[in-house]
């Protein structure tokens, strides 16, 4: 099948993740080729999409993070152009990529997730930022609606640090997500088809795990096997997977959860298209799940073939 197989990897495109998206697109090319596909990378920044139905592929491995890309609009033109392509489709994507409305349908799912206020450009007004965060015990995440990467994201302990967070996460997005804090150790979950992959637990010296500690530090730790006894990697692992298909969300991706200080687990959000560099946190997981990362890509190609149109 392999030799036969035409791949197109679309990546980069114009989000605010396009650079971590170039280093993913690139490695997942890579892997793709070592594996026996002919593979070409596509930067959907520059190209126009509905090319693709005069191109020669067989199938569309989607490497491209944030708006865009992992938002359900790819998802959404691939099917028009009946073209098939890896991972979520267009509900799975567009809800995960949505950190409120994601969140309220793990609230309804009895999903643990941690409180929030929704604040909305339009209509905010500073007086707000007091009663927000008496509400949700005065420290708080800010963050846009729909981004990654934790781009525009910052904590706030006052009154005056929230309305400055707020008009921060407003340059990024019209809705905006104002989280409790949770205090505990942090871990994400990798998930390949119906498997959730060994959790990791990263360690950081910064305030949070934000865009300098993921891809610019050397001070991130990460544990994986995560320490966590068997008992509580099993609760974590179904958490992980329960959140992941309450969103729609299909054949791989990673759903990232904290522990606050009474020791319950909070689940942060689910992303559908995470980080494929080879040292990104899924491959992590892979590797200590017996999977090297050719393996992950061709498994990830070979799901999103068996799943077509589920
Ligand atoms: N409520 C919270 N309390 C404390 N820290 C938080 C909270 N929410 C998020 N964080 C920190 O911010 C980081 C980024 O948060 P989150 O995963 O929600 O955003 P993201 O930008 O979409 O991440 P990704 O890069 O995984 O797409 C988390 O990994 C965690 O370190
Ligand atoms: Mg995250």
């Amino acid at each position: 099948m392999k030799a036969n197989l035409h791949i197109a990897v679309l990546f980069g495109g114009d989000s605010a993740e396009r650079e971590v998206s170039l280093r993913s697109g690139q490695a997942v090319a890579n892997g793709l080729t070592e594996a026996g596909f002919k593979v070409t990378l596509i930067d959907t920044k520059d190209y126009c999409l509905s090319d693709l139905a005069k191109a020669d592929v067989d199938h569309v491995f989607i490497a491209l993070h944030g708006r865009g890309g992992e938002d359900g609009s790819v998802q959404g033109a691939l099917e028009y152009m009946n073209i098939s392509y890896t991972g979520s489709g267009v509900l799975g994507s567009a809800l995960a990529m949505d950190k409120i409305r994601s969140k309220q349908v793990m609230q309804s799912a009895e999903i643990p997730t941690a409180a929030f206020e929704i604040v909305h450009k339009d209509s905010f007004n500073s007086a707000q930022s007091e009663t927000i965060l008496r509400k949700l015990g005065n420290k708080v995440m800010v963050k846009p609606a729909h981004e990654g990467s934790s781009i525009g994201m910052s904590v706030a302990e006052s009154a005056t640090e929230l309305t400055h967070s707020l008009e921060t996460a407003f340059q990024y997005d019209d809705e905006v997500l104002v989280e409790a804090w949770i205090s505990g150790p942090e871990y994400t979950v990798a998930i390949l088809g119906n498997n959730a992959l060994p959790a990791i637990h990263m360690e950081t010296p910064n305030t949070f795990y934000d865009y300098q500690a993921k891809y610019q530090s050397s001070t991130t730790l990460y544990h994986c096997p995560s320490g966590l006894s068997d008992d509580d990697e099993k609760v974590l692992s179904n958490i992980a997977l329960k959140a992941f298909k309450s969103t729609g969300a299909k054949d791989w991706g990673r759903v990232d959860v904290m522990r606050d200080d009474k020791n319950q687990w909070q689940v942060l959000e689910v992303n559908t298209v995470p980080g494929m560099t080879e040292t990104s946190l899924v491959p992590k997981a892979a590797k200590v799940y017996g999977l090297s990362f050719v393996e992950l890509v061709t498994n990830i190609v070979e799901l999103s073939i068996e799943n077509k149109g589920k």
